[in-house]
């Protein structure tokens, strides 16, 4: 039979031991983060889409414009190169919502503070399809 005292004692016990659990459980999520869900190495446009040169489409699944020129398709991730935010068609060209980096509608940088201009990834047609291949 448990007295008071002893009852007491365990409780405590208890709720001291679950209060640590707690914390480590803590501890153990800073240090290891989840891993975020992988990014599709590339990414599949289909079907073709009919761009004019000039014409430029978002594709957010592959976070990049594609866009299309005297020499055909290309694709522009759309990370801007200053800090990762996400870069908008403004115009002919792009810009960053969030320092106002401008860039031209081929990706050059026009306006920092972004260091770069935006990344160039490779486009590639395959069974009808457009491949954009990301990162
Ligand atoms: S993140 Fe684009 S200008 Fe800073």
């Amino acid at each position: 039979m448990l007295d008071r005292r002893r009852f007491l004692i365990l409780f405590t016990k208890s709720a001291l031991a679950l209060t640590a659990l707690g914390l480590l459980d803590g501890v153990r999520r800073f240090l290891m983060p989840p891993l975020p869900p992988s990014a599709p190495a590339q990414v599949r446009v289909q079907p073709i889409p009919e761009l004019q040169p000039g014409q430029q489409l978002w594709l957010p699944q592959a976070r990049a414009w594609l866009g299309r020129d005297d020499a055909g398709f290309y694709a522009l991730s759309a990370i801007c190169p200053h800090l990762g935010c996400t870069v908008r068609g403004e115009g002919q060209g792009f810009r960053c919502p969030c320092h106002g980096s401008q860039f031209g509608p081929a990706g050059a940088l026009q306006h920092g503070p972004a260091p770069r201009g935006l990344t160039r990834l490779t486009v590639r047609v395959e069974d009808e399809a457009l491949v954009v291949v990301l990162g």
